[in-house]
């Protein structure tokens, strides 16, 4: 009996967050931007959580749709944006909310990051009086006083050097890296639930890079914030997130934790990203996939994949299913791995 009960007590410790309400929830969410030529369904259908402190990265090709959801999730697509299904912020729906309420809650519970810094900076303002107008919204009534003294802490915990001086600074007199430590600062100053991060490295150097992906770890353990960091870069994913999904033609294609989709692939395409994605010194050759990303107006049917899959049988040209392939762990595909596929282009 004892021995049932501590086993127990030890799996729920094992588990923290398991009870607790995700900072953010999306389910079924679609995006369909309004065009000349009719309808772009820019997402399609995508549902995931993220726990608070959790990191989910979301890769895939350029055009899958990617910041389309970051910007939904936010509210920055064009206004005539079609946004269906739910997005769920300490379990309230933002879209059934009233357009007040919602741009309230947006506000004060989600930020992002941007790939270029500079767009999000002000190059006519000091960093100072970014980064206080940003605390100053987020707490209302502070002095101008105690908002630099908050300047001052947010600028040390992105471990930005001398920060008495960097205050003084505008945008241009501060390095790539530097700039992107002020947005990442302006990105928590409200201590948001949630923080979106789109290509957040992409812009900066390799170096840089590095240090940048260690940084944002730290921050956001320390903040506490489900973070949701879309990258074309595996590498980044790889040392940042906790789980990862894989986008293409607007759906989540395969999701798990890190290490089981970056390391044992369960769809084709997810497996060519990471042929794709080979770095020089591995002693193999990137290869990249072949064709392009369908046009999101004419999706074939059945798998989007499917004409660019080397796997490819007649059955995927009917709706592909959600095959588990570990505990926590699918991939949209008929072919599970594990059985014998047959590659065409080897034959
Ligand atoms: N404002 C818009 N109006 C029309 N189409 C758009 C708009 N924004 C993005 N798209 C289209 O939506 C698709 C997904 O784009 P995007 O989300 O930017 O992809 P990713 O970030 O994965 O590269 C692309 O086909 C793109 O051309
Ligand atoms: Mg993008």
């Amino acid at each position: 009996m004892t021995m049932t009960a501590a086993a127990t007590q030890t799996t729920e410790r094992a588990t923290p967050g398991q009870h607790q309400v995700p900072a953010l929830k999306v389910s079924d969410l679609i995006t369909e931007f309004r065009t000349r030529g009719g309808g772009v369904r820019a997402v399609d259908g995508v549902s995931f959580t993220v726990a608070p402190g959790q990191i989910l990265s979301v890769i895939g090709e350029s055009g899958s749709g990617k910041s389309a959801m970051l910007r939904s999730i936010i509210g920055i697509n064009p206004p005539t944006t079609l946004i269906e299904g739910k997005i769920e912020l300490r379990g309230r729906d933002l879209l059934a909310m009233p357009a007040r309420e919602r741009r309230r809650a947006r506000g004060r519970d989600v930020s992002m990051v941007f790939q270029d810094p500079l767009t999000a900076l002000d190059p006519v303002y000091t960093v100072e009086k970014q980064l206080t107008e940003t605390i100053s919204k987020h707490h209302e009534g502070i002095s101008r006083a105690d908002a630099r003294t908050r300047a001052l802490d947010l600028l040390e915990l992105v471990q930005i050097p001398s920060p008495a001086a960097r205050l003084k600074a505008y945008p241009s007199e501060l390095s790539g890296g530097m700039r992107q430590r002020v947005v990442i600062a302006m990105a928590i100053a409200g201590r948001p639930q949630v923080i979106l991060a789109d290509e957040p490295t992409t812009a900066l150097d390799v170096t840089v890079q590095a240090r940048m992906i260690r940084l944002f770890r730290q921050i956001q353990q320390e903040v506490d914030a489900g973070l949701v960091v879309v990258t074309h870069d595996l590498g980044v994913a790889a040392e940042l997130a906790d789980d990862v999904a894989v986008m293409y033609a607007g759906r989540f294609v395969e999701y798990g934790s890190a290490a089981q989709v970056l390391t044992r692939p369960g769809h084709p395409y997810t497996e060519g990203l990471i042929e794709a994605n080979v770095r020089a010194g591995q002693h193999r050759r990137p290869r990249a996939i072949p064709g392009a990303p369908p046009s999101l107006k004419r999706l074939p049917p059945g798998c989007a994949f499917a004409p660019r899959c080397s796997y490819s049988v007649p059955g995927c040209w009917s709706p592909p299913p959600v095959v588990d392939v570990e505990h926590n762990h699918w991939s949209l595909c008929l072919l599970a791995p594990g059985e014998t596929r047959v590659n065409r282009e080897e034959m």
